[in-house]
């Protein structure tokens, strides 16, 4: 058994819950490797909706082990929210199978409310349109040493020690620069002391538990949140993410080795999206966008946010074949391009004079490129029903067959829908 790496290809929103879910059947344990509930992942079950932002998706698979990394930045109050969820729809949540890394970081409230203020004060084309969770202030801490781990919820008096520690620096910011109230570093503590108890039995030694998968034979698959292009350094920087989304840190997210990563799986979606800020260069302002937006049902899974539209650009997708070294792509969404009498895909861009295949790298440069179309004539068929390579109308096979070339990558999977059944190999 091979294990597996599921990224997102683009900015996010690819559809890697439905991939993951699909391939939760033959793994032993899931695990998440970076971000926290800025992800969402919507899961269509026999018809019935699941929507999961923290936990991994695989938990909807009975029997299959479910962990937390260390990369993962994670917010009690919604982690014990989508634990009751689950417990309500009758899924074992037990930590048996559920584990979060002792040094797996804790998103605090300070960290949400940093978010938003700072978010508040930028303004126009600067705001990055953050999801408020509090993941970027949570990860900075991470990097400043200030940060609470979840092993610490264990430990009352280092907790308390720290959150007083953290609001010494924060409440001057919250005050002086932002004109909030400052926080109470010791209500702060006694709220997150009921929490604290509740996620105790979950917290374990994540890196261990692989290597018990492994050595019992199983294989592991890891699930990625965001895309590429949110990569705080391979993305769009500063229009990103504040995790490295990039299929390499399966292994240091999650606290493995790099040699236990077999088959490293692209989600491309069939045309482009995109939530919050930053640079977007196929991006469609007109009835094509609104086709795309409506047909697609492009809303945000986290924040309701209504997606921004445009067609495939393989420039994006080349820059995630390079830097995530993908066996295959997975393609999803290829039925919302059915009814559009002709697709463009990006095969280059125009930037200062050159044409170029990879996105340029200076800050936000991304905003000056102009893209060069190639147009490919559309298909009628709905493809809902479609179970097989063979069935797919000829034109179809030509799109996804042309982004195969202009990738470098061959396509592995095809999904037409939102269920279980709507997914098939390339054939
Ligand atoms: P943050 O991750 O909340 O800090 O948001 C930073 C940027 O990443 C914003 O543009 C968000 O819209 C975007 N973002 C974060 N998580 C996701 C996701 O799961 N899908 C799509 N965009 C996301």
């Amino acid at each position: 058994m091979s294990n597996i790496v599921v990224f997102g290809s683009q900015w996010g929103d690819e559809g890697k819950g439905k991939i993951v879910d699909m391939l939760a059947q033959q793994s032993a344990a899931i695990v998440r490797f970076q971000g926290g509930n800025n992800a969402g992942h919507t899961l269509v079950v026999g018809g019935e909706k699941c929507v999961l932002h923290l936990i991994p998706s695989g938990i909807l698979h009975p029997g299959k082990i479910c962990l937390i990394g260390n990369g993962v930045v994670l917010d009690p109050a919604v982690f014990l929210s989508e634990i009751e969820t689950l417990a309500k729809k009758g899924v074992d949540v037990s930590p048996k199978r559920l584990m979060i890394s002792k040094k797996t970081h804790v998103i605090m409230p300070y960290h949400c409310a940093l978010d938003v203020a700072r978010e508040s004060s930028r303004s126009g084309g600067t705001k990055i349109g953050t999801t408020g969770r509090g993941i970027g202030p949570c990860y900075e801490d991470k990097v400043h040493r200030c940060g609470i781990r979840a092993a610490d919820l264990a430990d009352p008096e280092l907790l308390r020690k720290k959150i007083v520690h953290a609001l010494e620096e924060k409440n001057v910011l919250f005050k002086a620069l932002y004109g909030a109230e400052p926080l109470d570093p010791e209500k702060i503590f006694q709220d997150m002391l009921p929490l604290a108890e509740r996620i105790k039995p979950y917290l374990g030694d994540v890196s261990s538990a692989i290597q018990e998968v492994v050595a019992g034979g199983g294989s592991l698959l890891f699930e990625g949140a965001q895309g590429t292009h949110l990569d705080v350094d391979h993305g769009t920087y500063p229009f990103v993410t504040s995790s490295t989304t990039v299929s390499g840190n399966a292994a240091s997210g999650s606290g493995c080795s790099p040699r236990l990563l077999d088959r490293i799986i692209a989600i491309v979606k069939a045309y482009t999206t995109r939530v919050g800020g930053g640079p977007f260069p196929t991006e469609l302002f007109d009835a094509t966008g609104d086709y795309l937006q409506n047909h697609g049902g492009e809303f945000g899974a986290t924040t309701g946010r209504k997606r921004r539209c445009g067609w495939l650009d393989t420039v994006v997708l080349r820059e995630s074949a390079r830097l995530n070294g993908p066996t295959e792509l997975a393609v999803t969404k290829l039925d919302v391009l059915s009814g559009l009498p002709e697709i463009k895909l990006c095969a280059a861009y125009d930037y200062k004079g050159a044409r170029v295949l990879y996105p340029p790298q200076e800050e936000n440069a991304m905003a000056h490129v102009t893209p060069v179309y190639e147009t490919m004539p559309g298909w009628n068929e709905d493809l809902c029903g479609v179970t097989s390579w063979g069935d797919l109308p000829a034109n179809a096979r030509k799109y996804l067959e042309r982004m195969e070339e202009l990738s470098g990558v061959k396509v592995g999977l095809v999904s037409v829908g939102p269920d279980r059944t709507q997914t098939f190999p390339r054939g």
